[in-house]
């Protein structure tokens, strides 16, 4: 297909190990898609276990020399990256909007938040002090060193295509770590761009290699299972983290998992309803709502249930679903088909269990994954969309009366990744984000996600924290070091 880029250069069909662009081993291909029409974009090697070994020994012979280097020179490295990164946002969002579907302007918004992380860790990179610990004895004298933790494999998500990469490369490339990255099968041409960027930034062979598949547990597998691995960061579903987690747990690699959410969004009585509506259409259909941190069940007080739904029925109705690329979309479609089934029929049960249809539900072209933006009235805790991640243009309105209530139900979930709410309260306010069992809050506003703060989960959610100055730390060994005099 030609992709108008100015930069030709970023449309790459290969996968990138130890500073060449290869083919898999035994020549096979995939095709990728746009999620839009189906239409084929591009055909991109379909590697394998033996190519992922390949990848694996190239970034632990990186390694021995990227290690060494000092964390001025790893942050010069980001900084370029950064820069390119900045220079070519327009095609790269081009790239990933043609193979993800979110609106180009969105796509644009995806490649500065990716930028920002590569920005921050080339700040932080300078930033990976030790310790002086007073001593146990006289004799005795303490340090403590951080030191780069070794190989990273890098499995991303096709939600997020650019930043889920960049959120956890600068901070491996700013530890001092090598990367080997596995992005989603669906979405691998903005990891290959980013790759391209990479070399043309001077990063050393084998610093980044990234494996393009459509067998992911194939090379997931092998990712796992290599010693030389030492570190996974994951993003994608709990279900294929915690089998990752298993398959990490021979070689005891450290692991970062950034999986599902089931974020609530509770809108309180003394809510400005103007901001909360605002709030709730951008952390609810952000990407189509598929985000770990969408708003995916609306909590909303008695006393403004009728108010908010009016105002949010109103907001809502104004979002244009369509093509990505036309200037006036603000949803794009659900990825594939198999998504789109699966909210069609977590929205069955729902209208199934008593749920009113407020609006949308339908699919806007027949045979297209369009799905209007949709909202539901009266849902309640026996539906399936209380419980299950919906990852769809899906949102389900429910009633509370107290404070108690809405707390208990926030809380009744495995999840533990994002929670929202409105209230000018401030003893309430302090009350509500410290009950409430997840790994980020954001109150007041709808839209949480910054470079510069701790992003990560409890519960089922996840472990570990990406981002901010915390998000180096995963990256990095502490080694202790006892000196006698
Ligand atoms: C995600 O959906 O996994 C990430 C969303 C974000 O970074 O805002």
């Amino acid at each position: 297909m030609n992709v108008p880029l100015s930069h030709p250069a970023l449309f790459r069909t290969q996968s990138l190990v130890d500073g060449a662009w290869v083919d898999a081993h035994d020549g096979s291909t995939y095709a990728v898609h746009n999620p839009y029409d189906r239409s084929v974009l591009a055909h991109v090697p379909d590697l394998a276990a033996a190519d992922t070994h390949r990848a694996i020994a190239a970034a632990e012979r990186a390694w021995q020399h990227w290690r060494t280097t000092t964390a001025g020179e790893r942050a010069q490295h980001l900084r370029a990256l950064h820069a390119l990164m900045i220079k070519h946002a327009d095609d790269l969002a081009t790239l990933l909007t043609l193979e993800q579907g979110k609106p180009l302007a969105e796509a644009r918004g995806e490649i500065l938040y990716g930028a920002s992380f590569i920005e921050w860790f080339a700040e932080e990179a300078r930033r990976a002090y030790g310790d002086v610990i007073p001593g146990h004895a006289a004799d005795k004298r303490i340090i403590t060193i951080r030191q780069p933790v070794g190989v990273v494999a890098i499995i991303t998500p096709w939600n997020f295509p650019n930043a889920m990469i960049a959120r956890k490369l600068g901070a491996a490339l700013a530890a001092g770590c090598t990367a080997v990255i596995k992005p989603a099968g669906n979405t691998p041409l903005s990891a290959l761009a980013l790759a391209q960027l990479a070399q043309e930034a001077g990063l050393p062979p084998g610093v980044v290699n990234v494996l393009t598949t459509d067998h992911p547990a194939e090379v997931g597998s092998a990712l796992c299972a290599s010693p030389l691995v030492r570190k996974l960061s994951f993003t994608g579903s709990t279900a294929v983290g915690k089998l990752l987690l298993r398959q990490c747990a021979d070689t005891v690699k450290k692991v970062s998992l950034e999986l599902g959410g089931n974020a609530p969004f509770i809108v309180f009585d003394d809510a400005d309803l103007n901001a909360a509506v605002e709030g709730a259409v951008v952390s609810k259909f952000r990407n189509a709502g598929q985000t770990c941190v969408c708003a995916n069940r609306l909590y909303v007080q008695t006393g403004v249930y009728d108010a908010f739904m009016a105002r949010f029925k109103a907001a809502v109705a104004t979002l244009k679903v369509g093509d990505g690329m036309a200037a006036d979309v603000a949803l794009g479609p659900v990825i594939d088909h198999r998504a789109l089934q699966k909210i069609q029929g977590m929205l069955d049960d729902a209208l199934a269990q008593g749920a009113t249809l407020e609006q949308g539900g339908q699919v806007l072209v027949p045979g297209s994954t369009l799905l209007v933006p949709t909202i539901l009235g009266g849902a309640h805790a026996g539906m399936r969309l209380a419980h299950e991640e919906v990852f769809g243009p899906v949102a389900p309105v429910f009633r509370f009366d107290t404070e108690a209530e809405v707390i208990a139900l926030a809380n009744d979930t495995d999840y533990g990744l994002a929670a929202y709410f409105y209230g000018r309260d401030i003893g309430r306010i302090w009350r509500v984000a410290e009950a409430l069992e997840y790994g980020m809050v954001g109150i007041n506003t709808g839209l949480i996600s910054t470079a510069v703060a701790p992003f990560g989960g409890v519960k089922q959610s996840g472990m570990g924290r990406e981002g901010s100055k915390y998000g180096l730390e995963d990256y990095m060994e502490v080694k202790y070091l006892c000196f006698g005099l």
